[in-house]
């Protein structure tokens, strides 16, 4: 649930693009997701590779292309960089106005000759990631999930770019994101990212086994424990399994909730 709701927000197209325009009296400008712009085309290109602390993080060395959920994607920037890292993308945005623009962005990055092949490793999906995650099919369990949720916002609101300040009134401060951390360690993938502003605590108290910094954020990595035991993803659930399945573990239909062993 966020804080805030999307009302009084209006998505106007304007040149061929979707753009979500700010009520009267907010002193905001108006947002779009473009990534065929020169700037974003150039960080992808001149990124670091998979030498960039993002790629470091997600653990992408000696060409690992890793199915990545990125469950609470916003405007879709890391994901789209991530998808160009030659990983397969599920984005996921419970904003249906951050939704709409994501989903405009990744059209017109579809027509454009360089950004097509990325775009096309990339689906995005409406909704809340905790919903989502016990539904996915097998072949859509991801092996690493991405989490940026909302940072809380800095005192000195006049420093925080226009973009983050639209994206904070639309879709509030994500007070639920502990929540969402524990769902994404039940969706059974082998390794979690959490980026978290430099100096802030870890998401929902949990350290993590590594982070790998930045001057600006840390990512947080989690990664499944070698010996660790399968949990039954139904979010009601969550029994662990020592012997054998009597759940269904880890498939989304699994509906018993007999007594069993931890
Ligand atoms: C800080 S933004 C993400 C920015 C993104 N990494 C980027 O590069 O543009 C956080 C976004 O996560 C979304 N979000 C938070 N919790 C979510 C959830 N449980 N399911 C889906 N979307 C979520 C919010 O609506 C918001 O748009």
């Amino acid at each position: 649930m966020s804080d805030k709701s999307d009302s009084n927000f209006s998505l106007i197209t304007s040149s061929g693009r979707l753009e979500l325009h700010p009520p009267r009296g907010m002193s905001l400008q108006p947002i779009s997701v473009d990534f065929t712009n020169p700037a974003f085309k150039y960080r992808l290109r001149r990124g670091g590779g998979r030498g960039q602390p993002l790629a470091r993080a997600l653990g992408l060395k000696h060409g690992a292309k890793p199915l990545v959920l990125d469950a609470a994607a916003g405007l879709g920037r890391d994901g789209f960089i991530i998808a160009a890292l030659n990983c397969r993308v599920i984005m996921c945005e419970r904003s249906p106005l951050i939704h709409a623009l994501l989903a405009d962005g990744l059209r017109r990055a579809l027509e454009d000759e360089e950004l097509a092949p990325t775009a096309g490793r990339i689906r995005l999906y409406r909704g809340d990631s905790q919903i989502l995650i016990p539904g996915l099919t097998d072949n859509e369990i991801p092996q690493v999930v991405y989490l940026d949720p909302m940072f809380p916002p800095r005192r000195k609101s006049a420093l925080v770019k226009n973009e983050m300040r639209v994206l904070q009134a639309v879709a509030g401060e994500d007070s639920d994101s502990a929540g969402l951390l524990n769902a994404a360690v039940q969706a059974g993938c082998q390794r979690l990212v959490c980026k978290r502003p430099a100096q802030a605590a870890c998401l929902g108290g949990r350290r993590p086994d590594f982070s790998v910094k930045t001057p600006k954020h840390r990512f947080d990595v989690y990664l499944k424990q070698k010996n660790s035991l399968p949990i039954c993803r139904k979010a009601s659930c969550h029994r662990i399994s020592t012997t054998h399945c009597f759940h269904k573990l880890n498939f989304p239909d699994c509906v018993s909730r007999k007594a069993f062993s931890v």
